[in-house]
């Protein structure tokens, strides 16, 4: 690279990809050595695996006791799309969306099951919807975490504790790393390599006393796959939520889940991980305030995440690019980041608009961040020199 001098210091970690995430801190593949590879999952060791990862669930997220948590297929995305297909149609639905994966969701409930009343509240890249413009007699279904654009939902309090419709909320990138109101959610969703970084697969699927009464007492007018059907005969399939799976699982990822949440709990649990990631954010936050050069895709601060950290190039010389030639200038830095191996997988999401998106997540060391921030201007003065070049 030209333009300044090369950072002497490196991250000795330079994984912020935003899923899979990195692995917890110490993890090798001997982590896995207790997997029971090659017995059935239905086996009593595997049945003790599976029940163990929704207890350990239960225990590091801090999930009521009447609520049900069940490891489906077809990772977070499964989750997701079974809670839809399974609940919604009985009431009327606002969809809120507010980057491209809960964009994902309004395309299901408008294109895909065509509810005939589905009201699309959306926000631009680096907002969210104002709550208060939500109905919460209707169903809603919205993302905690913005994966695409780094923002978050700041808190629960819009959401009345006497709704009629039921809260299905995309959880993945907000599990272990946010608080998460479950009095105010009927539906939470995550997959296993987020925030934890564990081996991607899997979805989790959480379901509140409210979620499980329209399932026994709501039949949707479409037909369910047997991979989305959580009740028979009119009765909740209760093994699901037992560690009996609907399909076969890789227990090589519940051993890797187990891993994860064992350590989740060996440095204190819920609390510890939110501090992590706090610390990741507060790293990046204080470069950003350093450099005016560089600011978050989220412009307020309360709904600022600290899993996926958007950041856009703000010097008058690069907003005023193209959007393409903007575009080939985050991806400049990002790839000189890449080569130096200094940070893999950092490049904004493909639908979201140019730029950096960091991982800060619990697993990821608050030291990598500040390692890795001298290197992000030293990418950027050697891509705007590129540009100087080619001008
Ligand atoms: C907010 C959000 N929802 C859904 C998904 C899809 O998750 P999965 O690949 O686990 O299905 C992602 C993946 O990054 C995400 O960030």
């Amino acid at each position: 690279m030209t333009g300044t001098t090369a950072p002497a210091a490196r991250p000795a970690n330079p994984r912020f990809s935003s899923g899979p995430c990195a692995k917890r801190p110490g993890w090798t593949l001997d982590a896995l050595s207790d997997a029971p590879l090659g017995r059935s999952h239905r086996a009593k060791v595997g049945k003790t695996k599976l029940a163990q990862a929704i207890e350990d669930t239960r225990t590091v997220l801090g999930v009521p006791a009447d609520y049900r948590i069940g490891i489906v297929p077809g990772s977070d995305t499964g989750a997701v799309e079974m809670a839809m297909w399974s609940l919604l149609g009985e009431r009327p639905v606002d969809m809120l969306a507010w980057e491209s994966f809960g964009a994902g969701w309004v395309t299901d409930a408008v294109k895909q099951l065509k509810l005939s009343d589905a009201r699309v509240l959306e926000a631009p890249y680096g907002e969210i919807v104002d709550f208060a413009t939500v109905d919460f007699d209707r169903d809603v279904v919205f993302t905690w975490n913005g994966t695409t654009s780094g923002v978050r939902v700041p808190n629960g309090d819009a959401i009345p504790a006497d709704r009629k419709g039921l809260t299905i909320c995309d959880a993945t990138s907000a599990a272990f790393a946010q608080d998460l109101p479950y009095d105010k959610l009927d539906v939470v969703t995550f997959s296993w390599q987020k925030v934890l970084g564990g081996e991607g697969a899997h979805g989790v699927l959480i379901l509140s006393p409210r979620a499980v009464e329209r399932l026994l007492t709501y039949k949707p007018a479409w037909p369910l796959p047997k991979i989305f059907r959580l009740t028979s005969g009119g009765k909740l399939i209760e093994g699901i939520f037992k560690g009996e799976t609907i399909n076969t699982p890789s227990m090589l990822c519940v051993e890797d889940y187990l891993d994860a949440l064992g350590w989740a709990k060996s440095i204190g649990g819920l609390d510890a991980l939110k501090a992590r990631a706090d610390k990741n954010l507060a790293v990046i936050a204080r470069f950003v305030e350093a450099n005016d050069w560089i600011g978050f895709l989220a412009k307020s601060a309360d709904i600022r995440s600290n899993t996926s950290v958007c950041l856009q190039f703000t010097a008058p010389e690069i907003v005023g690019l193209s959007k393409d030639e903007q575009d080939a200038f985050a991806k400049g830095v990002a790839s000189k980041l890449e080569k130096e191996g200094v940070a893999l997988d950092i490049g904004a999401y493909r639908d979201a608009p140019p730029g950096l998106r960091i991982w800060a997540g619990a697993t990821v060391e608050a030291s990598d961040l500040e390692a890795l921030m001298p290197w992000i201007a030293h990418a950027y003065e050697a891509q705007k020199a590129t540009l100087a070049q080619a001008a």
